[in-house]
Order: C-alpha cells, then sequence, then structure tokens
C-alpha cells in the first residue's frame, strides 16, 4: 500500500521531517519561505493532509481546491490561520499543538513584562550608543513587579501560568479576567481574584493579553481601553496580533497615557506599525513567546505525532473539530 503523501509547509527540524518520512511520502518545504495563497494550494494538490504553522492560512478557497486533504496539523497552539467551520464542513480534521508549550510561553510573558517594567531593552540600547555617562537619580527608573498588581486577561493555561508566577514567585496581587470564570480551587492556585475587564484595566499595575485571537477578541484593547489604564501601568502582549490596537497603543505610549508596553505579536506581523517603532518605551520581539528549543522540537513533533495518529487509526492526539472524526 502506498503512503500517504504528506507537505509540509514550513521548514521544521530535520528529525521530524525523518519521522514523518517514515510514515509518509513527505514534500518539504526546507526553503523556509511562506508560499503564497496559490503556490500553497499548487503544493497541496493530491497531498492527503499538512503539517502548518500560524502563517499558513487554510481557508474555503484552499479547501476547494484541495479535495483530498483530510488533515491539517498546525505547530501552534493558536489556530486562527484555520477557518475551523470550513474545515469541518470540508470533512478536513484540524490540530493544533496545546500543553507543551505553556511554561515556556509563561516565562517568557514573564519576561517581557520585566523588560518593559523595568525598561531593559531602552536602556541597553542607550548604553550601547554610548549615551552612559554619569549616574542619575531617575535615570531608567520604571515601576516594580515585586508586590505590584498583575491583571492577567485571559485565563487559560498560559494565563493561568503568568498568574502563578506573579502571585508565587513576585508576591503580586494577581486579578484576572476571562469569558469563564475558573474555579475556586483553580482561582485559589493561581491565587488569582476574578474582576471585570473594566476593573482590570483600571486597577492593573501591569496588564498581560493571553486570549485566543478571534473576531470577537479583536482590538480588544484599543483606545477607550487605553484611556482606562493607569498612566503607570504597562501592558504586554503575548496572545495575537489584532487583539490590541497597534496605532491606538502606539499613540497612547508616544503621549505617556500608559508608561510602556512589551510586544511579541503584532497587527498584519511581520509587519509593525511604524508608530510603534518610532516610540521608545516599547519592548518589541518577533513572536518567540514558545521558542526554546526543547519546545519548539515539543510542538513539531506533536504536530508530527497527530498526523501519524490519524493516519493510523483516526485517533489523533489534540484535535480541535472532534465532529470531522465522528464522520470518517
Ligand atoms: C502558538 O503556538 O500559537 C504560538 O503563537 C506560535 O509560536
Amino acid at each position: 500500500m502506498s503512503k500517504p503523501k504528506i507537505l509540509v509547509a514550513r521548514a521544521v527540524f530535520p528529525e521530524v521531517i525523518a519521522r514523518l518520512e517514515q510514515h509518509f511520502e513527505v514534500e518539504a518545504n526546507q526553503a523556509d519561505d511562506s508560499w503564497p495563497k496559490a503556490e500553497l494550494i499548487a503544493r497541496l494538490q493530491g497531498k492527503d493532509g499538512a503539517f502548518t504553522t500560524g502563517g499558513d492560512r487554510i481557508d474555503a478557497e484552499v479547501l476547494a481546491a484541495c479535495p483530498q486533504l483530510k488533515i491539517c496539523a498546525n505547530m501552534a497552539v493558536g489556530y486562527n490561520n484555520f477557518d475551523l467551520d470550513a474545515m469541518t464542513a470540508a470533512g478536513v480534521l484540524a490540530t493544533n499543538a496545546p500543553d507543551v508549550l505553556t511554561e515556556t510561553t509563561a516565562d517568557f510573558g514573564f519576561a517581557l513584562l520585566m523588560a518593559t517594567a523595568r525598561r531593559i531593552t531602552e536602556s541597553e540600547h542607550y548604553l550601547r550608543a554610548g549615551r552612559w555617562t554619569k549616574w542619575s537619580y531617575d535615570m531608567f527608573a520604571g515601576s516594580d513587579i515585586h508586590g505590584s498588581t498583575l491583571g492577567v486577561l485571559g485565563m487559560g493555561r498560559i494565563g493561568q501560568g503568568i498568574a502563578k508566577r506573579g502571585a508565587h514567585g513576585f508576591g503580586m496581587k494577581v486579578i484576572y479576567h476571562n469569558r469563564s470564570r475558573l474555579d475556586a480551587a483553580l482561582e485559589a492556585e493561581c491565587k488569582a481574584s476574578y474582576v471585570s475587564k473594566e476593573e482590570l484595566l483600571k486597577t492593573a499595575d501591569h496588564v498581560v493579553l493571553v486570549l485566543p485571537y478571534s473576531p470577537a477578541s479583536h482590538h480588544t484593547i484599543g483606545a477607550a481601553e487605553l484611556a482606562l489604564m493607569k498612566p503607570s501601568a504597562t501592558l504586554v502582549n503575548i496572545a495575537r496580533g489584532g487583539i490590541v490596537d497597534d496605532a491606538a497603543l502606539a499613540a497612547a505610549l508616544r503621549d505617556k497615557r500608559i508608561a510602556a508596553a512589551g510586544l511579541d505579536v503584532f497587527e498584519g506581523e511581520p509587519m509593525v506599525h511604524p508608530d510603534l517603532l518610532a516610540v521608545s518605551n516599547v519592548v518589541l520581539t518577533p513572536h518567540i513567546a514558545s521558542a526554546s528549543l526543547p519546545t519548539r522540537l515539543a510542538m513539531a513533533s506533536l504536530a508530527a505525532a497527530n498526523l501519524i495518529a490519524f493516519f493510523n487509526d483516526k485517533r489523533p492526539l489534540t484535535p480541535l473539530n472532534t465532529a470531522v472524526l465522528a464522520i470518517k
């Protein structure tokens, strides 16, 4: 029997490709340039499955053009690159890569918060530019992390990881807002209190965004929300571009309506709003929150395991649209 055919849409660890090759006929994009939609469709012709990353959009047009496709396995926990309804309607299974990146991403969220509040990159640029000539009482004086109020917007697994780091490691008071409230045991574990979004924005010293992107969460933070925040507050986005109105944020940073921001994700990335590049009170990183080598390998391995399990016995590890499995 011939092996199923798989497209790997972006470069990935050679050992993961080697594992896929044990099970599948593999075409892999080791050049690592994102294919435009027409090329993605052309490459998907005759493929039974795809290994995708967050930049590979799978929508109704792609699905209609690739009738042989049965599964797309995302090497990401987020899956806003998938039109899940269209995939379900087309009978194409979607899987993501949750859990394996939770702690690494929470570590990074905390690192970005620290760098932002304590002005680490801004002061490093100053030093490297040869501008450090004397000590001053308020030079790069930022805000404290310990003992401050941390507001987590989006309290899934990564949000909980950030809350625990803040509460247990830094003695922060943790408040959170989420679509649904955590049960009492989980709230106690995270030492977190549920508040409205408005109260969170008004009272937190540091706001961290960890909610999934959907049309409903588009511009969750815009000019009106930024206006509610304390002038001394910091905002950290490790969720998705589009959750923050980047133009409104750049204006708020420029006018010092909030103190600082740390951003790992951007509207239209890898493009970054030019106004963000023009302000110094923002720390900018290129969507690397999950990027430790062991975690990226675990994410790729989980995506590969989903493909293998699906073609073996239709029991993928982390399916998103299980309705598809019921009719397969
Ligand atoms: C995810 O897994 O959704 C990350 O954003 C990709 O690194």
